[in-house]
């Protein structure tokens, strides 16, 4: 069994990925991403940068043989890839983000990376902006930052 550092190659070199980048259509079934990697793969993509630094996006790993199945016929066009990938991460976005926003920023002031008085001041004016937002606008801010990520 492969893991995805075994088999393939892994490069930090700009234009070959986006060069040999290729929208894959289906998987090499032999290629299994550990739970572990898929940890560490699921930590680096949520240092992705989001409005407010607000990260509203959650995941939902689809690794057994049994959830494939199930996500399949969901998935229209997609099916083989679903089928055949080793893992399908499902990007939802919280709907109710704000209620953590205190959390987000006091994690923030707790490791150093912002003074107590910055928080302070961005609380006051996040709170009524994101209060304020539509639906929609609340919705295209989340599609944009769960993009992102
Ligand atoms: C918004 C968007 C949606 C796409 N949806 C699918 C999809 O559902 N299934 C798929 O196999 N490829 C999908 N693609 C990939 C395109 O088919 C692919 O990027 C295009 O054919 C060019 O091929 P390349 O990515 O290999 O260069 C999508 C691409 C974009 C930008």
């Amino acid at each position: 069994m492969n893991t995805i550092t075994g088999k393939y190659r892994k490069t930090n070199d700009f234009n070959e990925i986006v060069l040999e980048r290729r929208s894959v259509k289906v998987y090499d079934t032999e290629v299994k991403i550990s739970r572990e990697e898929m940890s560490e793969i699921l930590a680096e993509a949520s240092r992705a940068p989001s409005a407010i630094n607000m990260q509203p996006w959650r995941f939902l790993v689809i690794d057994t043989p049994e959830g494939k199945e199930k996500l399949a016929p969901l998935a229209s066009f997609n099916q083989t890839q679903a089928l055949t990938s080793s893992a399908v991460i499902a990007v939802f976005y919280d709907a109710n983000n704000t209620e953590f926003i205190d959390d987000i920023f006091g994690k923030s002031v707790e490791l150093g990376y912002m003074p107590q008085e910055v928080m302070d001041m961005q609380l006051q004016q996040v709170k009524p902006y994101y209060a304020s937002m539509s639906a929609a606008e609340l919705r295209d801010v989340n599609l944009i930052d769960t993009g992102l990520d």
